[in-house]
C-alpha cells in the first residue's frame, strides 16, 4: 500500500474533549510482553551458556512436522568426548535421579583414561561466548556409584582447540552431590565448547552441569544475560507480562503453563516442552521473573491459563482448545491463589514461605493476575473463567484480573470475550493484533470509542509486520491515540519482545540477539521514546500542521513529577513537514527544550548482526509559547520541554 494515499485518507490530531488540565492517561500505559518463543529464555535472557544441561531434551519437545524428532533428544548440544586415546561409553539413565522431576542423566563408564581422560562436551547455544577476563561460574551434579574418588577436568576449549578457561577436581560422593567452582576465561572466544573429563577407571553419574558468567544482570546468582537484561532495563517498563502468550495456556492440557515446576532449586524444577518447538528448563522462572521485574522497577503482569489450553494444541487450529476437568478446576484455582501467596504472603505462610527461602522475604507486591491468553472463547472457556475470577475476586479483593478478548481485533472471540468481561465486571480486557502498517493508520480512532467506566484494555500484543521505519512509525503513531486515549487503555505491550538469530519462530520482534550482542530494533527505538516520554495528563489540539491540513500525527502529554510537556510528533510522509505547537494553555515554559529525532529511509531497518542504521538523535532546541518545528521526512520527533 502507498504510504501517500493512506496519509490522505488518514484524520490526525484529536480534538476529543479535554478536561481541564488535561485527560488522565493510565501511569502503566508502556510495558513489555515476554514469552518464552525464539529461546528467549533459555539460550536468552536466562544467562546459562550450556544447552540441555539436565538431558532432559526429548524427542516428544518438537513436533515432528516441523523437526525431525531425531535431532532432538537428551544429547541434544551433547557430544562424547575423548581427549587423546582413552575408551568408554556414556549412557542415558533414569534410576536414582537427583528428584524425580529432573528424571535424566548421563553414565560415564570410563574403561581406559587414556593421555586426557573420557567424558562429555557440550556446544552451548551456537558455541559457547566467553570474554577475555570474566569470570563463570561452573557447576555439575555428580555421583560415583562405586564409591572411591574421580579426579575431573573442565576444560573449555575455542574453535581451534586452544584452552580459554579450565579447573580440576576430585568428586567423591556415592551420592549426588554439586561442585561448583570459578573459571576466568584467558581470551576471547565465540563458539567455544566445554568439556567434563574423568581421569580414573570407573564410572560416574553426571547432572546439571552449568556454566554461568558471574556478571549477570545485578549480579544475581542463576541470572539474566545483563546485556539483554540492561536492553529490556533501558525500556524502563511500567509493567512486565510473562510467561506468554500461548506459552501460558500451552500445546495441550498437560502443557499449560505450571508456576509451581518453576520454582524452587533449579535441579529440582520440571522443564517442558516449549509450545514454540522446543524444550524449557524453568531456570527462568517464577521466582526470576518477579525479581527481574523488581529489578528493573516494572510491575508483574503473570498471565495464567483460564483452565484451557491454547486452540491451536496439537496443531488443530482453533479447535484444539482442551479443558481442565471440572473436578480438578478446585486445585487448579488453588494453585492460582498460592500464586498471590508466593508473591503477596508473609514468610510465614505456606506459600510465602518459598519466596523467603529463595531469598526474598518481602512480598513481591503483586497488583495484577492475567487469567487467559487470547483464548477460543467457548461455553467451556467461560465456566471456567469465570470460576477464576470470581475466587481471586473473593479471597484477593485487592487482585485487578486481566481478561481476554481472544485472538483478535475482532470477531466472535472478540466479541465474546468483551459480553463476558462487561458481565462478570472483569476490570481490564486483554485485547492482540499483529497487522500491516497501513491497519493502524486507519484504526486510529479504535478506542475514542470504547465506553469509559467499564473494563479497561490491555492491549497486550500488538505489532505491525516488519521492522522497518514504517512500520515502526506506524506503531509510533497508533501509540499517540494509545496515549489519547490513556484513561481507557490501562496497559499496551510490543509482541514479542526477543528472538535469538538463527531460532527465531516469529517475526518480527522487539529485540534480536545472538550469543555476543543485542541488536535492537528501529521498533524498540519506538517503544522507548514513548516510554521514556510518558506522561500522565493528555492535551489535545496543542499541534496543527502549517498550512491547515491534517497531515501529522501528534501528541501531547504532561509527567505531573516532573512538570514536563511533552510533544511527540510523526511524519509518515517522505518529505519534511512543519508543525505549530502551541503550548499557550500551559501556565509557563523554559526556552530551551529537548528533542529527540528518529529518522531515515522508510524501509530502512536495523539489521542483526550489523550496525544499527536507525538510531535516534539527541539535540537541545529553543521553543516558544508558540513555534513552528520542521519534522525530518519518515520521523518521529519528541520535544521535551521543561516547565519548572
Ligand atoms: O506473540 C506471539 C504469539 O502471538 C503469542 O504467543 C500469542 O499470544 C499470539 O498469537
Amino acid at each position: 500500500m502507498e504510504m501517500k494515499i493512506l496519509l490522505l485518507g488518514a484524520s490526525l490530531v484529536t480534538s476529543l474533549p479535554t478536561m481541564a488540565g488535561g485527560k488522565p492517561i493510565s501511569p502503566n500505559l508502556f510495558g513489555i510482553f515476554f514469552e518464552d518463543l525464539n529461546y528467549a529464555a533459555d539460550g536468552g535472557l536466562y544467562a546459562e551458556l550450556v544447552q540441555n544441561r539436565s538431558f532432559e531434551y526429548s524427542p516428544s519437545d518438537v513436533d515432528v512436522h516441523k523437526q525431525p524428532a531425531g535431532g532432538w533428544h537428551p544429547f541434544t548440544a551433547w557430544e562424547f568426548a575423548k581427549e587423546g586415546n582413552g575408551i568408554g561409553t556414556i549412557s542415558l539413565e533414569t534410576r536414582e535421579p537427583i528428584h524425580p522431576n529432573n528424571p535424566h542423566y548421563l553414565l560415564v563408564d570410563v574403561k581406559t583414561v587414556g593421555k586426557h581422560g573420557v567424558g562429555i562436551r557440550n556446544k552451548g547455544y551456537d558455541g559457547i561466548v566467553l570474554r577475555k577476563e570474566e569470570t563463570y561460574r561452573f557447576s555439575v551434579f555428580l555421583r560415583n556409584p562405586d564409591g572411591g574418588s574421580m579426579p575431573v577436568d573442565v576444560v573449555v576449549k575455542d574453535h581451534k582447540g586452544t584452552v580459554v578457561a579450565d579447573t580440576s577436581f576430585t568428586a567423591s560422593s556415592s551420592t549426588w552431590k554439586q561442585y561448583e567452582m570459578v573459571l576466568r576465561s584467558r581470551s576471547d572466544a565465540d563458539t567455544a565448547a566445554l568439556s567434563l573429563l574423568f581421569k580414573k577407571r570407573g564410572t560416574v553419574a553426571v547432572d546439571m552441569v552449568s556454566l554461568f558468567p558471574i556478571d549477570t544482570y545485578k549480579g544475581r546468582k542463576n541470572g539474566l544475560r545483563r546485556d539483554i537484561a540492561e536492553t529490556i532495563a533501558a525500556l524502563k517498563p511500567a509493567f512486565v507480562r510473562f510467561p506468554g502468550g500461548c506459552l501460558a495456556h500451552g500445546d495441550g492440557l498437560d502443557n499449560i503453563y505450571q508456576w509451581k515446576n518453576t520454582i524452587g532449586p533449579v535441579e529440582q524444577r520440571k522443564g517442558d516442552k516449549n509450545i514454540w518447538n522446543y524444550h524449557q528448563s524453568m531456570g527462568l522462572g517464577y521466582f526470576e521473573y518477579f525479581q527481574f521485574c523488581e529489578d528493573i522497577g516494572a510491575k508483574p503482569l503473570p498471565v495464567i491459563a483460564a483452565g484451557v489450553s491454547c486452540q491451536n494444541s496439537a496443531r488443530r487450529r482453533g479447535d484444539g482448545q482442551e479443558c481442565v476437568p471440572m473436578e480438578d478446576m478446585l486445585q487448579y484455582i488453588q494453585d492460582i491463589l498460592d500464586l498471590v501467596e508466593y508473591c503477596n504472603g508473609p514468610s510465614t505462610s505456606e506459600w510465602g514461605s518459598k519466596r523467603a527461602a529463595a531469598g526474598h522475604p518481602e512480598p513481591f507486591n503483586l497488583e495484577y493476575i492475567g487469567i487467559g491468553n487470547e483464548d477460543h472463547i467457548t461455553p467451556e472457556f467461560e465456566a471456567r473463567f469465570k470460576m477464576i475470577y470470581e475466587a481471586v475476586k473473593d479471597k484477593y479483593p485487592e487482585i485487578t484480573v486481566v481478561g481476554t478478548a481472544g485472538p483478535g481485533e475482532a470477531g466472535k472471540d472478540y466479541e465474546e470475550g468483551w459480553k463476558i468481561a462487561r458481565k462478570l465486571g472483569v476490570p481490564v480486557v486483554d485485547e492482540h493484533y499483529y497487522k500491516g502498517w497501513g491497519w493502524f493508520l486507519e484504526n486510529l480512532h479504535r478506542y475514542d470509542s470504547y465506553p469509559r467506566g467499564g473494563s479497561k484494555v490491555y492491549l497486550g500484543e500488538y505489532a505491525s509486520w516488519g521492522s522497518a521505519l514504517e512500520n515502526a512509525l506506524a506503531e509510533a503513531v497508533y501509540m499517540t491515540s494509545l496515549e489519547r486515549n490513556g484513561d481507557v487503555v490501562e496497559f499496551a505491550s510490543y509482541a514479542p519482545l526477543l528472538a535469538r538469530v538463527g531460532h527465531t519462530q516469529w517475526n518480527p520482534d522487539l529485540i534480536y540477539f545472538d550469543g555476543k550482542q543485542v541488536y535492537p530494533s528501529v521498533n524498540y527505538h519506538v517503544q522507548k521514546l514513548f516510554s521514556l516520554n510518558r506522561g500522565d495528563t493528555y492535551h489535545a489540539d496543542v499541534v496543527t500542521e502549517d498550512g491547515g491540513k491534517s497531515m501529522l500525527y501528534s501528541s501531547c502529554v504532561r509527567d505531573s513529577h516532573t512538570g514536563d510537556i511533552i510533544v511527540k510528533l510523526v511524519n509518515m510522509d517522505g518529505r519534511e513537514r512543519k508543525a505549530n505547537i502551541d503550548l499557550n494553555p500551559f501556565k509557563r515554559i523554559r526556552t530551551e527544550a529537548a528533542l529527540t529525532v528518529l529518522a531515515g529511509d522508510a524501509k530502512a531497518k536495523n539489521e542483526p548482526g550489523k550496525p544499527a542504521s536507525v538510531i535516534p538523535a539527541e539535540s537541545r532546541i529553543k521553543v516558544k509559547k508558540s513555534f513552528g518545528y520542521t519534522m525530518p521526512a519518515h520521523s518521529l520527533s519528541v520535544i521535551r520541554i521543561k516547565t519548572k
